[in-house]
């Protein structure tokens, strides 16, 4: 029983989130953070709880063009490869009893379009069961820093997630 989170980041505050949520779900079980770049192509048999965040361009998950953009903005980005529409894109259907959700960062309080929700939507068309709606957080500006209380707001959403899930799969057998 293990959780992986997914992330992609431009300027490292979805980093900083991602690791944050790995934190919390760290009270109930091993989470290993992964960078979009290197995460595996399908999802391994023993992970019980998948993670996926990035941030939120264009109203949605980030393009080839939304990161080259963000590139301009800064001496070097965090994701340089792919972004998780690209990932997700490459992902099997689900085959194991593996349970999902998606975060974001985002700019914008306003209900406009989401990575979170996008990515939610195609995990859900590979199979993989929800354990929780898609949650943003906010950034105060493009490049950041992330809003006071993001970091502690992602930490306790991790640490639920992480007990939800462990619950229903107690580690040992019940003899
Ligand atoms: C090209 C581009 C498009 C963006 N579009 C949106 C958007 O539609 N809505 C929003 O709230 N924020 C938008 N943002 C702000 C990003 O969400 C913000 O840069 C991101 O949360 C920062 O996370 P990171 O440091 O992990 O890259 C955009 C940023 C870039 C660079």
């Amino acid at each position: 029983m293990r959780a992986l989170v997914v992330y992609e980041s431009m300027f490292g505050n979805t980093e900083t989130i991602a690791r944050a949520i790995g934190e919390g779900i760290d009270a109930s079980m091993h989470a290993d953070v992964v960078e979009v770049g290197a995460a595996p192509d399908t999802v391994p048999a023993d992970v019980t709880l998948l993670v996926v965040g990035g941030p939120t361009h264009a109203f949605g998950m980030s393009w080839p063009s939304t990161r080259r953009d963000a590139a301009q903005r800064v001496t070097a980005v965090v994701s340089r490869d792919r972004g998780i529409r690209e990932w997700l894109g490459g992902l099997p259907g689900a085959t194991t009893a593996t349970e999902a959700t998606t975060f974001d960062t985002r700019v914008t309080s306003r209900v406009t379009g989401s990575a979170a929700r996008a990515a939610s939507r195609r995990l859900d068309r590979l199979g993989y069961p929800m354990v929780a709606a898609p949650v943003s957080f906010r950034v105060s500006d493009i490049t950041g820093p992330l809003v006071g209380g993001e970091l502690d707001r992602a930490r306790a959403w991790g640490k639920a997630l992480g007990a939800e899930v462990a619950a229903r799969r107690p580690s040992r057998p019940i003899s």
